[in-house]
């Protein structure tokens, strides 16, 4: 397989025995928040095929982008510090960000850190990070620019081979979960899921839950994702030339599936409840659980195993814990004890 071996894999997969005694399912969790400490989350997996691409192409800088506390400038900063490369993110923010959680270590391990509006980053971050590119390559650097949140054709190679992970772990566990669920932010992550649940036939619900914008939004990013994972996936020899043809063809946005209903106050802003849900469950399980987003997708979990919920004939339900622990520190201050 053509990708680098940073994440501790596979990640443990075990039963959340008192929500499952209390939903009345079986819910599992998989430590994905647990792949490593400095790159801990599930952009690793994204990082391991992109990185490597980077490399092979003679990059020696990675450029990326997110929110203030994106665990995924964090995860590619510390990937391109351990490789001996340097890195570049660009922040969005509003006011001036206090260093803290994962900008805190963005900037410990060395990051150029570059900051844009709201506006900027939604218009035209793509074009500001070719800016920065160009600019570092002026002074003889060779960035490679990993777009947000790695969700493009060759991170999605991530997902894909973690659905492997998690059929072969089926496997040896003897158990098979009808359903897998991950929040998403960016979409790779359930896109890689899905592509390899319908390449490789496993059969599962695979859902994710909208920490922003919708699923229509979501459904466009996944399809393409997806179409432009085949090429590597041939490359890698997972599927036939003319298998990836067909699935090119026939693959349509309606194959990817997204909980609506739980972006809340939006992204990366938690309402009482939600920082109260991750307070239960912490208590409960012994699992922390983070505001953006997979305290929300957990939030909308417990509402949607419910009566007339989208999970509520989800018996083996697999929940992939992303992540995202540094973000939770800076919303202390917001829990209530
Ligand atoms: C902790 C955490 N969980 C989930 C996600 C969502 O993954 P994706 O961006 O692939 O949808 C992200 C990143 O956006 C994340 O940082």
């Amino acid at each position: 397989m053509n990708k680098l071996s940073l994440a501790n894999l596979p990640t443990k997969i075990y039963k959340l025995e008192r929500w499952s005694a209390e939903t009345g399912k079986n819910i599992f969790i998989k430590r994905d928040d647990q792949t490593g400490s400095e790159w801990s989350g599930n952009k690793i997996r994204k990082l391991e095929f992109a990185v490597k691409e980077a490399m092979e192409m003679g990059c020696n800088m990675l450029i990326t982008c997110g929110g203030i506390q994106s665990n995924h400038c964090r995860a590619t900063v510390s990937v391109a510090t351990h490789l001996g490369m340097r890195s570049a993110v660009l922040l969005r923010i509003s006011d001036t960000p206090p260093v803290e959680g994962n900008y805190f270590l963005d900037m410990l391990l060395g990051a150029d850190v570059r900051f844009c509006t709201r506006e900027e980053y939604s218009n035209s971050r793509m074009e500001i990070m070719k800016q920065m590119a160009q600019e570092y390559a002026a002074q003889g650097l060779r960035p490679y620019i990993i777009p947000e949140g790695a969700s493009f054709g060759v991170g999605t190679m991530g997902y894909y081979h973690a659905m492997k992970e998690v059929a072969a772990q089926e496997d040896k566990m003897d158990v098979v979960f009808d359903t897998v669920v991950v929040a998403t932010g960016s979409g790779g992550t359930a896109a890689g899921l899905q592509l390899s649940n319908m390449i490789n036939g496993y059969g599962k619900k695979v859902y994710g839950v909208c920490v922003c914008d919708d699923e229509p939004y979501f459904q466009n990013i996944c399809l393409n994702c997806a179409k432009d994972c085949l090429p590597y996936l041939v490359k890698d020899g997972e599927i036939s030339a003319s298998r990836a043809e067909e699935l090119a063809k026939n693959m349509k946005k309606e194959d990817f599936h997204f909980i609506e209903g739980y972006v809340g106050r939006g992204y990366a802003l938690s309402r009482p409840e939600e920082l109260e849900h991750i307070k239960r469950m912490a208590r409960m399980e012994g699992v922390v659980f983070d505001p953006v987003y997979t305290g929300k997708a957990t939030f909308g979990m417990v509402n949607e195993m419910k009566a007339g919920g989208m999970l509520e004939r989800s018996k083996n339900i697999l929940f992939i814990h992303t992540g995202g622990l540094y973000g939770l520190f800076p919303v202390s201050r917001d829990f209530d004890f």
